[in-house]
C-alpha cells in the first residue's frame, strides 16, 4: 500500500487528494463534478475550460510536452487517466496526433507517477482495443482496427509498468461507447447515441455510417462515473481491468426508435458508406467488473431519455 490519505479539515471526514487528467472534456468533468464535494479535486487538460476554471484547481497544459508536469502538485493520492484523443475516426486521419496525445501524454504520465508515487492510477481504455468481435471477455484476444485502439492499448501497457516498476496500483476500465447529457452534440465523428440525437433534433433524419446491422454496447456516463469512483477505494479493484458496459446489445435501428420514443417523432434513417477501420461490430460481458459489485443503474431508454432531456432543459 502507497500513502496514508491526509486527514480533511472536517472533524472525522477523509480527503483523497486526486488529479484528473481529461477533466475539461466529456466524462472527466462529469467525474470531476461527482468526486469534488468528498475530495480535493485538480484538473488537468489542454483544452481551457472557464466553468472548471472556477472550481477547481486547473492546470492547462498538453500532456505530450514532459517538461510541464513540473507545474503540478507532488502528493496526489489517486490520478485517473481519461486525457486522451478519444475518436476513432480522427485517428485514422491524424494519426501522430493521437500518438502524441495518447501515447506520449500517457508515457509522460506514467514517468511523472513513478517520480510522485500516488497509491492509483485509474485509466480509460476502450473498447477499440479489440476491433469487430461478440461477446469479449478481459481474456480475449486484442484486435485493433484504428490507431486509436492502438493507441489505447499501447496505453494500457504503458500503465501497467507502474506496478511492474513500483508499489502504485492501477485500475484499467475499457469503456464501451458512452453517452449521456453535455456529450458534444456538435461533433458528428463520435459518440453514436451523440450523433444520432444531434442529427434527430436538427433534421428528423438520421445518416447512418456503414451497415445496418453494426452492433454496440454502450454505457451511460453516470455509470462509467460510479464505476471509476468506485476504484478508488476497492482494493479488489488493484491491478486489474474491466470492461465497462450496459450488456443491452443495441442497433442502430434500435437506438434510433429509442431516440424517436423519447422525443415522440418519427426519424427516417438514411444508410451511408461506411469507412476503413471503422469498428462495426463489438459486444462484451461485463461479469468481471459486476463481480465487484458494480451494476448499469440505467438501461438504454432511460439512458437516452436523461440524455434529450438534458438538451431540452438546456434549450428551453
Ligand atoms: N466517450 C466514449 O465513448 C469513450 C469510449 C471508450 C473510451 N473512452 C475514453 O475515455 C476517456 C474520456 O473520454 P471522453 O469521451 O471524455 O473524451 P473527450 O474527448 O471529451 O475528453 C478528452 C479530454 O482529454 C483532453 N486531452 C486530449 N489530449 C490531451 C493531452 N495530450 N494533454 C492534455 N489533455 C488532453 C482533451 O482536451 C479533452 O478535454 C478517453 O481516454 C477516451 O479514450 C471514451
Amino acid at each position: 500500500m502507497g500513502k496514508v490519505f491526509r486527514k480533511f479539515k472536517r472533524p472525522g471526514a477523509i480527503v483523497v487528494k486526486v488529479l484528473i487528467t481529461g477533466g475539461t472534456g466529456f466524462i472527466g468533468k462529469k467525474l470531476a463534478n461527482l468526486l469534488k464535494d468528498k475530495h480535493e479535486v485538480h484538473i488537468l487538460d489542454k483544452n481551457p475550460d472557464p466553468e472548471s476554471t472556477q472550481t477547481f484547481k486547473t492546470f492547462y497544459f498538453d500532456m505530450s510536452e514532459k517538461h510541464l508536469f513540473d507545474s503540478l502538485d507532488k502528493d496526489y493520492d489517486i490520478v485517473f487517466h481519461l486525457a486522451a484523443q478519444s475518436g476513432g475516426y480522427y485517428s485514422l486521419i491524424n494519426p501522430q496526433d493521437d500518438c502524441d496525445w495518447n501515447c506520449k501524454a500517457t508515457v509522460n504520465l506514467v514517468e511523472f507517477c513513478l517520480g510522485i508515487k500516488p497509491r492509483k492510477v485509474v485509466f480509460t481504455s476502450s473498447m477499440a482495443v479489440y476491433g469487430n468481435a461478440s461477446g469479449v471477455t478481459e481474456e480475449s484476444p486484442t484486435n485493433p482496427l484504428s490507431y486509436y485502439g492502438v493507441s489505447k492499448l499501447a496505453s494500457e501497457n504503458y500503465i501497467k509498468l507502474l506496478k511492474e516498476h513500483s508499489d502504485v496500483t492501477y485500475s484499467i476500465y475499457r469503456l464501451f461507447a458512452t453517452y449521456g447529457s453535455d456529450q458534444d452534440l456538435s461533433n458528428l465523428h463520435q459518440g453514436i447515441v451523440s450523433i444520432y440525437l444531434s442529427y434527430a433534433i436538427k433534421d428528423r433524419e438520421i445518416p447512418i455510417t456503414g451497415r445496418m446491422d453494426r452492433v454496440r454496447c454502450l454505457v451511460h456516463v453516470n455509470d462509467v462515473c460510479s464505476a471509476l469512483e468506485m476504484a478508488m477505494n476497492d482494493s479488489q479493484t488493484d491491478n486489474n481491468t474491466y470492461n465497462l458496459l450496459n450488456e443491452e446489445v443495441c442497433t442502430p435501428k434500435i437506438i434510433v426508435n429509442t431516440i424517436a420514443k423519447s422525443m415522440g417523432e418519427n426519424i427516417k434513417i438514411i444508410e451511408n458508406e461506411g469507412y476503413l477501420g471503422d469498428q462495426t461490430f463489438i459486444t462484451g460481458d461485463n461479469t468481471k467488473l459486476k463481480s465487484t459489485g458494480w451494476s448499469p443503474s440505467l438501461n438504454l431508454a432511460q439512458g437516452i431519455s436523461e440524455f434529450y432531456s438534458n438538451i431540452e432543459g438546456n434549450n428551453g
